[in-house]
């Protein structure tokens, strides 16, 4: 490893925010001048090696950001910060109501457990460049997991708890790690969720198998550990030596997230080194208007990329101190959790989905709650993850008195790409739109056939290349899917997937996605994979998953399935066992409560169901028959059953 020493191009000050710039001319500069906006804002880092290159094209012909630049992720998220002076001071609050734990970590702490645990992975031969597969839940054991890989340069892949044995294989499969580090569970409000389970059924059904398991032993869920597999954690720990970091290209993997794609196989995201550490550095000053310092916090999980990049990633490049929460909005004890935790820790911004506030309006109408906690140092709220509702944001406005600010972005963009840049400028704030692009993102809105749209219409929104640092430059083992998913469909732009528009002002209104993935209370899940767990069941011929409003969760599945002939099953039987398989394979969070027994899908002539018709219908929402359809009449039928089934 190297020696941490030699930092060209090490200048340690955000130069470009000694004075506050206005959003435009920034904004304008960063498209105008990408390299050379990038290039500056490359000197918020403290690279080995200064990037030569700043935009270049690698072998494949993809767009990669800062060539020949040499770093360590943990190690500006750690070591640098401790040698600055910044070592006493909190790096995380971990506070978890569901056991009743509260812990906060210094900054000198948490880089001598990394450094313990980098040597852990090391003892097990885990280099640079390997994989590691992380199903853990809340606790700072993950946050030390993550950050030891990337000490050593090894690449993680972090898979949401709330995900079923299968999904756990599949992902296990593709990434082909050396290790997998669990965990005996997680609570989920007052049940426990015991991981042991999962993984072992999951390492059954993967074909690849890691050489061995790092288990998390947890009070309330003790697992007895598989001889000559599984490892304890704390026993490791107690022997492990540290160990050095690695230093890496910009250019190489930091990790790979698994994300729902249009098929029931899932993405491998690709994050770069160099490009994320300059990117989430530049958002959190920039965007999130925090300094060195501050108390940041981000109510999501380290299971999605809001995790990866603002509970770990963002908070601890910048140097601020970051929230784990082990808990929900609500129930955990009550609707007044997360201004408990704001009071308690003094937190500068929060950034949640609003399907958390509307759990909490829910219990909570009147709000009363805030009251009872002193939110003095909250400066913004920050929502993403799924739509934004007017009425969620304005109340949530009016309960904070503080501005809330609705961005939109993605598991591909590992950062923001519309939001309101309250550290560049606060920009009036207008309910319904995610505001303006961030510096970096050519955003615009096309027609099918590749022609901008008109102001205040809506079309399909992509980004103009080059895509600015931070986002996937790649999947992993699969660069033909990454063309085909995000170049192919506009030429000389990514294709989001989100529909659009603009209005005349430039705020961006996102009004949702136009392929099959749906997001039900911020989780980000397919259809088609919900889809082939149904049509596996016998008695099904075939079926659609469809995504419906939801008060409370945004969207929730829907399930439309014909029946074999000559099956002979009750509708409510079935129900039954097509919501217990899908909780089985996909897992509880896709939250797939209802499946309607149909006579016929509706069709295109070439055989396509008509998805998004059946989603319109379903919303009581306006549709234009469309002239491909096969037989029309299938539409009046289903709406009578839809009808039955409110
Ligand atoms: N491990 C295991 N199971 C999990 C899980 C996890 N990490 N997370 C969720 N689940 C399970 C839940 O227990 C629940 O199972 P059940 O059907 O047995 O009750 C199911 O998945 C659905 O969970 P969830 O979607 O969380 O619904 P909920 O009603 O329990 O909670 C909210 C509702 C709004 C409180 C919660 O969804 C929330 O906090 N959402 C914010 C999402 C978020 O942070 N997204 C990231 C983008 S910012
Ligand atoms: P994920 O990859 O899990 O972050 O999910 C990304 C998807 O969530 C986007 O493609 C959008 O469909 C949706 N999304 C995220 N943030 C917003 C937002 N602020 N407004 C509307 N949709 C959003």
């Amino acid at each position: 490893g190297g020696g941490g020493g030699g930092r060209a191009g090490g200048c340690h000050k955000n130069t470009v925010n000694k004075q506050p710039m206005s959003y435009q001319s920034t904004f304008d500069r960063s498209i105008r001048q990408p390299e050379a906006f990038w290039e500056e804002q490359a000197k918020a880092v403290s690279w080995f090696r200064f990037p030569e290159k700043i935009l270049f094209k690698d072998e494949k012909g993809l767009d990669r950001w800062y060539g020949g630049g040499r770093l360590n992720t943990a190690w500006l998220c750690l070591d640098y910060h401790v040698e600055a002076g910044r070592g006493e001071q909190v790096a995380i609050h971990y506070d978890s109501p569901t056991t009743g734990v509260k812990r906060s970590i210094t900054y000198r702490e948490l880089l001598d457990e990394v450094s313990r645990f980098a040597g852990v992975l090391k003892s097990f031969g885990v280099e640079k460049g390997d994989r590691v597969v992380i199903y853990m839940p809340m606790v700072p054991q993950t946050v030390v997991a993550m950050l030891a890989c990337a000490r050593l340069g090894a690449v993680h892949s972090v898979v949401f708890g709330g995900f079923a044995p299968r999904e756990l294989a599949i992902r296990i499969d593709d990434a082909k790690p050396k290790l997998l580090i669990t965990s005996g569970g997680g609570i989920e409000i007052s049940k426990v969720i015991e991981y042991m389970p999962i993984v072992n059924l999951a390492w059954e059904e993967a074909t690849h198998k890691p050489d061995a398991c790092i288990v998390l032993q947890r009070d309330f869920v003790p697992v007895p550990l598989v001889p000559g597999r599984d490892h304890d954690w704390n026993e490791l720990m107690a022997k492990a030596e540290p160990a050095a970091h690695v230093e890496v290209e910009a250019t190489d993997p930091l990790y790979i997230l698994y994300t729902s794609g249009t098929t029931g196989k899932p993405k491998g995201v690709v994050r770069d080194n160099g490009g994320y550490a300059v990117a989430l550095k530049w958002s959190m000053a920039n965007i999130y208007g925090v300094q060195p310092g501050d108390v940041y916090w981000a109510a999501s999980d380290v299971g999605w990329v809001v995790g990866h990049s603002y509970i770990i990633y963002g908070p601890l490049l910048h140097g601020c101190t970051t929230i784990l929460y082990e808990g929900k909005p609500v129930r955990t004890p009550d609707a007044g959790a997360f201004w408990r935790v704001i009071e308690e820790y003094k937190v500068n911004v929060l950034f949640t989905a609003p399907t958390a506030i509307r759990a909490i309006k829910k219990e909570d109408p009147e709000g009363s709650l805030r009251h009872q906690y002193d939110l003095n140092s909250l400066r913004y709220l920050f929502l993403a993850g799924e739509r934004c509702d007017v009425a969620t944001l304005e109340w949530s406005q009016q309960l904070l008195g503080k501005p809330v600010i609705d961005h939109w972005w993605q598991t591909e963009s590992g950062w923001p790409m519309l939001a309101n840049s309250v550290g560049l400028e606060l920009l009036p704030v207008k309910p319904g739109s995610v505001s303006k692009p961030v510096c970096g993102f050519d955003i615009q809105v096309l027609d099918a056939t590749g022609r901008q749209m008109p102001a205040g219409e809506e079309g399909i929104v992509v980004v103009k290349l080059p895509l600015p640092p931070g986002n996937l430059p790649d999947l992993w083992n699969d660069t033909v899917r990454f063309k085909q998913s995000y170049l192919d469909p506009y030429p000389g732009y990514f294709f989001s997937g989100d529909g659009g528009y603009i209005d005349a002002d430039g705020y961006v209104y996102i009004t949702g996605r136009i392929d099959d993935i749906i997001n039900v209370a911020g989780h980000r899940l397919s259809t088609a994979a919900m889809e082939e767990v149904v049509a596996a069941h016998p008695a099904v011929a075939e079926c659609a998953v469809i995504g419906v409003h939801d008060n409370m969760k945004g969207e929730v599945p829907m399930g439309f399935v014909v029946l074999k002939a000559g099956i002979n099953i009750g509708e409510e039987q079935l129900e039954k066992e097509l919501v217990a398989l899908v909780r089985e394979k996909v897992g509880p969070v896709a939250f797939f409560k209802q499946a309607i027994v149909v006579k016929r899908l509706p069709k295109t002539r070439s055989g396509k169901i008509l998805r998004k018709i059946m989603r319109n219908m379903a919303d009581g929402k306006e549709f234009t028959m469309p002239s491909t359809i096969e037989d029309a009449s299938v539409l009046s039928e289903l709406e009578d059953t839809m009808r039955e089934h409110q």
